[in-house]
């Protein structure tokens, strides 16, 4: 083999492996292009952990998913089951998007319903559309649940079922 054929291999694998580098980063800086930002992904789910937020039967808290307000109530033992309820042991919970599906206000908990103050629309303590304007239940969010823990943003059973027992 002559001088001149080593150096040309040479020449051919240094080549090689400079674009196998160079095409290698290339594939990781076009995935890092493509995928969302941490800060897209984490916008997009909300964790409650109802063993840790010291809910009290038949007083809803409210939190905020994509800008949204959340209506997390569990039900007292007066409370009538619904099939659409979401049931954690001996628990049952209605989760809700808390915007009137009249016009889209944010209806306030009053003893056991939620009153809408713009134009007098009631929702009972299942989401459901009971008094004045509003023509559908409270919408129910997309979640999953692990153990008490609920993710929104996630799509899970438990909120098929609800979505589908509200439809
Ligand atoms: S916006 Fe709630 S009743 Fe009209």
């Amino acid at each position: 083999m002559s001088n001149e054929t080593n150096r040309r291999d040479f020449l051919g694998m240094s080549f090689a492996a400079v674009a196998a580098v160079g095409g290698a980063y290339s594939l990781v800086g076009m995935k890092q292009a493509w995928d969302p930002l941490p800060s897209v992904l984490s916008a997009g789910f909300t964790t409650i952990d109802l063993a840790a937020i010291d809910l009290k039967p038949g007083k809803p808290q409210t939190f905020k998913w994509r800008g949204k307000p959340i209506f997390v109530l569990e039900k007292t033992q007066a409370m009538e089951p619904y099939e659409g309820d979401l049931v954690l042991g001996d628990k049952r919970y209605t989760i809700a998007i808390g915007l009137c599906t009249h016009l889209g206000c944010i209806p306030a908990w009053k003893v056991d319903v939620w009153k809408c103050a713009c134009h007098g629309g009631e929702f009972d303590s299942t989401g459901k559309n009971t008094f004045g304007p509003p023509p559908k239940p409270l919408i129910t969010p997309p979640f999953s649940v692990e153990g008490m823990v609920l993710t929104l943003g996630n799509e899970g059973d438990q909120s098929k079922a609800m979505m589908a027992a509200r439809a």
